[in-house]
């Protein structure tokens, strides 16, 4: 009896778990008897996973196509999870901060190099076929990607910079939405009309970006900075984290996109126009976007020259 091992402690650590919670402790250990054993793919669910590949062509590399932007949508799961606990974190410090930088930067960072999955892995002419079918829908439709931008910076940073002067700052949300940068890959500005890639995504998200919005009005990782002490503001590593982050996001993976966009759109079986029907070239280069998230960060040389040295 000496190599049995005492259950003593365990069990009633159990007792007290279920007895907080009202249940008969003895149940659940039944309950624990005819449980099946985990498996990888019970875990992982795997099956379902692998299930939600469907192609609307029988051209193979849209296979690739559909996997990259499923892999990219993880991906950006992983980092609003990330970004949600600087958000949420009521003792925040500057390793902590840092750490969570890092980790949701490496992933951009991975984005960014592996964007060659798109560039250099699909057949141009079978894309140019493909694409068809998508029209007119758009990784523009992405509604992570503009969560990201949300969580990342105060809202002001995310309005057209031609209209950036004139809103206020306290702007209703509804009204800083129609102002976003983004607008502009889906308006006319002369007429104001919205294309149907717009009017969709609204159709479908508007609602949901206006309550986020409002949620990381103060827990944005801009504002989360500001409420740090002065010297804490001040920590090398922190800021260093902040502009690598600023830069991935903004400029990095912006240019691996642009990059992307131009080889297959300009190539030679392109016809120069975007699924989505934005003026693309001029919307999606950093220099005349101008996105970025920290740009107290930034001194007004480096501002002035974003995205122009790449
Ligand atoms: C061959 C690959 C790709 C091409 C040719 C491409 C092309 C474009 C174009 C032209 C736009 C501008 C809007 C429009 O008119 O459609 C756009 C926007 C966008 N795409 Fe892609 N894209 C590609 C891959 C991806 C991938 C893998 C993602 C990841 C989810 C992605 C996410 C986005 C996002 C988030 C926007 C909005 C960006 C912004 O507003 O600045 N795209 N894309």
């Amino acid at each position: 009896m000496q190599d049995q091992p005492n259950y003593d402690s365990i069990l009633n650590e159990l007792h007290k778990k279920y007895d907080d919670i009202n249940q008969d402790t003895e149940t659940h250990l039944e309950g624990l008897l005819h449980s099946k054993p985990i498996t990888y793919w019970d875990y992982i669910h795997t099956d379902a996973l692998l299930s939600l590949q469907i192609q609307r062509t029988t051209l193979p590399d849209e296979m690739v196509f559909i996997g990259y932007h499923q892999i990219n949508e993880l991906i950006f799961k992983m980092i609003l999870w990330e970004i949600q606990q600087v958000a949420e974190n009521e003792d925040l410090n500057t390793v902590f901060f840092e750490n969570k930088l890092m980790r949701v930067s490496r992933y951009f960072d991975m984005l960014s190099t592996s964007f060659n999955i798109m560039r250099e892995g699909m057949d141009v002419a079978q894309y140019n076929k493909f694409r068809h079918t998508l029209t007119p829908a758009s990784g523009f439709q992405s509604a992570q990607y503009r969560l990201i931008e949300f969580a990342s910076t105060e809202l002001i940073n995310l309005i057209d910079y031609r209209f950036r002067k004139t809103i206020d700052r306290n702007t209703p949300f509804e009204h800083a939405l129609e102002h976003l940068y983004w607008q502009a890959a889906g308006k006319d500005y002369n007429t104001g009309e919205k294309s149907t890639l717009l009017i969709n995504f609204e159709k479908r998200y508007k609602e949901e970006f206006i309550t986020f919005m409002k949620v990381y009005n103060t827990k944005n990782l801009w504002s989360r900075f500001k409420e740090l002490p002065e010297a804490d503001q001040k920590n090398e590593d922190l800021v260093k984290a902040m502009r690598h982050y600023d830069y991935t996001v903004n400029v990095s993976w912006v240019m691996a996109h642009y990059n992307a966009a131009k080889h297959y759109i300009l190539g030679e079986d392109g016809d120069g126009e975007a699924t989505g029907g934005s003026d693309w070239q001029k919307y999606m280069h950093p220099k005349y976007q101008k996105r970025i998230f920290f740009p107290e960060l930034w001194s007004p040389e480096e501002l002035d020259n974003w995205g122009k040295d790449v």
